[in-house]
């Protein structure tokens, strides 16, 4: 709890990049993931603080400094500020930027150093060992690859012998062995605590080496400045110096430490989760409530990595697309905790389904009705039929649901539920087709249910969706009248009936434009134009052309997108009779979800008898325009598979839900 506002306090972390070139779509995942945290908890209530930074000192950055011809300080001072520049543009609100290199943070490494020596925790050895110095990580002979390579990296590792400081990492096994069984929420997922408990600390803890001779670019250890401290006792502590431990002011430190969770990628859960712990606990420091070892973005089944130049990076998309798009589709497309692929098909398949598709044409469908049917005023809402209480009760339920998620981590879930609710509200226009209820009197008051009920949804979609896509909620706003503050609040959405009626709505421009992907992707790979990520990325550009070719439909095949034209949902028959001008078709009525009702006549009087359907949960074309059939009105269609012998009607294996959709 922080002790001036009364919130309960929030501290999450990325690790600290290595500047030793520009940040790519891995780093930039962590980082939204992060701010995405951040945004949601400081809307739901908490003090959040989100830290970040680069982590500057080794051999690879002064080797790398060299061969540029500037210090390792003008090496990475550059890389910094651009690092900074693409956070801007990723729409990224730190609360701290740690640099490995600030004053602040070397003092305090060289106390702790000197503590760990003083209490008896570092000694100092000779190494002998197998070093790979892209990596600058020692391996253990089981953990090398054939031939002796590195496991990270794959290039050859060298016998490599220094004097070395070393931490005795072996005294503090069995104690963390405990902690880590005693608390099964410390490494997530689950997964990743047994892989740490069965590969590095049953079989025993190895010395971790602690200080180098053999390259300066450090911090040195004071009393023995031949020695500068090695990577993860100055990387790791980043943590509790950017809260200003060990200073003249540890009031940050007091507040928010210990961490709620810190975030990393998985092949860097082994040091937070041994390493990070064993040092805490010899400094008489508490653990930080989570680790969460978060999967990769790969590029064509292997790690995007600066060192092997396989690399996608952000800015391009931006620009192209919007920040918000590629924050979505980060947060959307894989869980978090499992790889994924990355592809700009993916993306921009994503882009014209969830953002153009549901999102954007539920938001100028329903401003464009509001405008054409109450002159631009949201009408004020009467007596609630099935539909509405359907969807009010979604509306209601959405926020724990998403706050569960959101609590686990569980970004790609959060926003697949906020987007059930925009499928839902999709679908009562097409339930309740307003488009009929304009023409009589009689419609009228199911006409102003339907526009208010729309409106007040989107206003609980953008304000939910603000975490993950920060920049889209105003636009949405704006378009359906929303001035006041209050109204966009977490605490506002939490019960149906925020929005006044006599709010004014205002058509603008298309939230997300559609993209042709074919002629993207050409852009993107094509060679057309400066690409970026073309250039650099050569294991890309062939994966891409794969996808180009498959966008090359020869005529007469359908593209993804035209199939989600079509909306497919599941419907139970409660009632069929024959149609009485006509001895081919029977008239179904449907039950489609939400206590609504459609009839669909169907031509298949020949293949069943009417009672036959009855109870039979079947597929339906659900957003045809109704059309009249022998003297009744047919809403939809039945899809059914005809061959010699007849026709038969597809129906759902199993029990679902009437209106569940299909795809
Ligand atoms: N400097 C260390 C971390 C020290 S934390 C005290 C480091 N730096 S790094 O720049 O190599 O990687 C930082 C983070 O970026 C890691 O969590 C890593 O998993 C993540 N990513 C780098 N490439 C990635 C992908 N392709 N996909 C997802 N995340 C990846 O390790």
């Amino acid at each position: 709890m922080c002790n001036q506002c009364d919130k309960p306090k929030f501290y999450i972390t990325t690790p600290i990049y290595y500047p030793s070139g520009n940040m790519h779509i891995g780093h930039t995942y962590t980082t939204v993931a992060a701010d995405t945290m951040t945004r949601f908890k400081k809307m739901t209530g908490y003090d959040a603080y989100f830290l970040t930074g680069t982590d500057e000192h080794g051999q690879k950055i002064e080797r790398k400094a060299a061969e540029a011809g500037v210090t390792p300080k003008q090496f990475v001072d550059k890389i910094v500020a651009e690092t900074k520049d693409l956070w801007k543009l990723m729409n990224i609100e730190y609360d701290d930027f740690i640099r490995t290199t600030d004053e602040r943070h070397e003092k305090v490494v060289q106390k702790i150093f000197k503590q760990f020596y003083d209490q008896g925790d570092i000694y100092k050895s000779e190494y002998e060992g197998q070093y790979c110095a892209e990596c600058e990580a020692f391996w253990t002979p089981t953990q090398l690859k054939e031939g002796n390579l590195c496991p990270d990296c794959g290039r050859p590792c060298e016998t490599a012998h220094e004097e070395s400081y070393f931490f005795r990492m072996s005294k503090y096994q069995d104690w963390l062995i405990d902690y880590i069984e005693t608390h099964p929420d410390f490494i997530q997922p689950p997964s990743r605590a047994n892989e740490m408990l069965n590969n590095f600390l049953r079989p025993g803890l190895q010395d971790l080496c602690v200080s180098r001779t053999s390259f300066k670019w450090g911090v040195p250890v004071d009393f023995d400045p031949k020695h500068v401290v090695y990577v993860w006792i100055d990387a790791l502590s980043n943590y509790i110096t950017a809260l200003g431990y060990g200073s003249d002011d540890p009031s940050l430190f007091n507040k928010y430490w210990p961490a709620d969770v810190h975030l990393v990628g998985k092949e860097i859960v082994r040091f937070h989760t041994i390493y990070w712990p064993i040092m805490l606990h010899a400094l008489g420091l508490p653990l930080p409530k989570q680790v969460f070892g978060h999967g990769w973005l790969l590029f064509g089944n292997d790690k995007m990595s600066k060192s092997k130049g396989n690399v996608v990076y952000p800015a391009p998309i931006v620009e192209r697309y919007g920040v918000d798009a590629l924050r979505y589709y980060l947060m959307r497309e894989m869980p978090f905790g499992a790889d994924g692929n990355y592809t700009n098909e993916a993306l921009l398949t994503r882009m014209n389904a969830d953002l153009v598709n549901d999102l954007g044409n539920l938001v100028s469908r329903t401003v464009a009705m509001i405008e054409k049917y109450f002159g631009g005023e949201v009408p004020a809402p009467g007596a609630e039929d099935e539909s509405d209480i359907a969807l009010r009760e979604r509306f209601e339920a959405l926020p724990g649901i998403v706050e569960k998620h959101m609590n686990e981590l569980q970004f790609s879930l959060a926003l697949a539920e906020i987007w059930k609710l925009i499928g839902d509200c999709n679908r009562y226009i097409d339930i309740n087709q307003p488009w009929v209820l304009c023409k009589s009197e009689e419609g009228l008051p199911r006409l102003k249910n339907c526009m208010y009920y729309l409106a007040e949804c989107i206003r609980a979609i953008a304000v939910h969706i603000y975490p993950t896509m920060p920049s889209t909620p105003e636009r949405i706003f704006e378009q359906i009248g929303v001035t006041e503050s209050e109204l966009k609040t977490w605490e506002s959405v939490q019960k149906f009936g925020g929005l006044k009626s006599g709010t004014k709505v205002k058509k603008g421009a298309a939230l997300f434009p559609r993209v042709d992907i074919k002629k993207e992707l050409e852009f993107l790979y094509g060679g057309k134009d400066e690409e970026p990520a073309k250039k650099e990325e050569k294991p890309a550009k062939k994966q891409e052309k794969k996808a180009e070719k498959k966008a090359e439909l020869p005529e007469g095949l359908a593209s993804f997108d035209d199939f989600m034209k079509i909306k497919l949902i599941a419907a139970k028959v409660i009632a069929c009779e024959k149609v009485a001008k006509s001895d081919k078709l029977l008239k179904e009525t449907l039950d489609v979800g939400g206590g609504v009702t459609r009839t669909v006549c169907s031509g298949i009087a020949k293949y069943y008898a009417p009672e036959e359907l009855v109870g039979k949960t079947v597929v339906m074309v659900a957003n045809f325009a109704p059309r009249k059939m022998a003297g009744e009105v047919s809403e939809g269609m039945l899809l059914c598979a005809e061959d010699e012998n007849g026709v038969r009607l597809l129906t759902v294996d199993g029990s679902v839900a009437p209106g569940s959709e299909i795809g």
